[in-house]
């Protein structure tokens, strides 16, 4: 049971002086228990490839498929893979309507027949999971502040259970702290056999807590690999709008001059390059 995204192109306005190229050709997996981050500079298709992922957005050609299930305009299909994929939006406001944060977290969940003191669980449960007090149920989630209307955002698909998750640039306006936070939370899902999807233009954090990593560009697939490898195909090519940390640089200037091995973000793996190539320049 995956998730399949085959040979995926879609324009917006075809054949009007504003028509957008999108996405072009897409093709990729995804399994659950695993995290995927989707990278790429601002414009280059990533929230359009979100809203394919859970039909808020059908293919004009090629093809999504969730558990078997293909993306279409059927609405029992689609009532099935937006149960399965929950989308986080990019803008919390896109997404949250009630006028209480407990009404927004059950919404999801009332939806697939959840009822009583099950539909009140679920909710307190969805809340602690994303660190949220219950003392929030019975605010006004516009009231909020922008970290906490994400984590309300967040925790409302949480509460419906989905075997994927698909979030949206979730750390943009989050504080350090905050995306630590995130970062252990999406972990957490991966271990419940969650399939979480990343999308970010943050490479950093995705070389950091991606099990795998794919790179779109101008609505373009340009690499598709773990953390290490688009590390290496970084450090040879440029990719429009995205730039290697400053700790991966170092490691690449290190592999070229000294003929280190890995190219790596880890700081400690670093440390013991950088003491090996002192001992061998002794
Ligand atoms: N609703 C829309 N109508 C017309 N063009 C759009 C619309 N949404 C996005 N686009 C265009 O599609 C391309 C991809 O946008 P988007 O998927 O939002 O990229 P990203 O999320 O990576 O910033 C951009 O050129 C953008 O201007
Ligand atoms: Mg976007």
């Amino acid at each position: 049971m995956s998730l399949s995204v085959n040979d995926l192109s879609f324009t917006y306005n075809s054949g009007l002086p504003t028509e957008a190229k999108a996405l072009q050709n897409i093709s990729f997996s995804a399994e659950k228990g695993e995290i995927l981050s989707i990278v790429g500079h601002t414009g280059s298709g990533k929230s359009t490839l979100a809203m394919h992922l859970n039909g808020l957005l059908i293919p004009q050609s090629g093809e999504v498929v969730i558990d078997g299930i293909k993306t279409d305009s059927d609405p029992k299909n689609l009532r099935k893979i937006r149960q399965s994929v929950g989308l986080v939006f990019q803008y919390p406001e896109q997404q949250i309507f009630a006028e209480t944060v407990s009404d927004e977290i059950s919404f999801g969940p009332f939806n697939w027949g959840l009822r009583g003191d099950a539909l009140e669980k679920r909710v307190l449960d969805a809340m602690e999971l994303i660190g949220l007090d219950a003392s929030f149920a019975s605010a006004n989630p516009f009231q909020l502040s922008g970290g906490e209307k994400r984590r309300v955002a967040i925790a409302s698909v949480l509460a419906s259970e989905p075997s994927y998750l698909v979030l949206d640039e979730p750390t943009a306006g989050l504080d350090l702290s905050g995306v630590c936070e995130l970062t252990c939370l999406l972990k957490s899902m991966c271990e419940k056999e969650i399939c979480v999807i990343h999308i970010t233009h943050d490479l950093e954090l995705a070389l950091n807590i991606s099990d795998r990593i794919l790179i779109i560009s101008e609505g373009t697939l340009t690499a598709n690999g773990t953390p290490s490898e688009i590390s290496d195909m970084l450090s040879e090519i440029n990719v429009k709008g995205l730039i290697l940390p400053d700790i991966l640089s170092l490691s690449y200037e290190l592999k070229k001059t000294y003929g280190t091995e890995a190219i790596t973000s880890d700081p400690h793996m670093l440390a013991e390059q950088i003491k090996a190539v002192k001992i061998t320049c002794r």
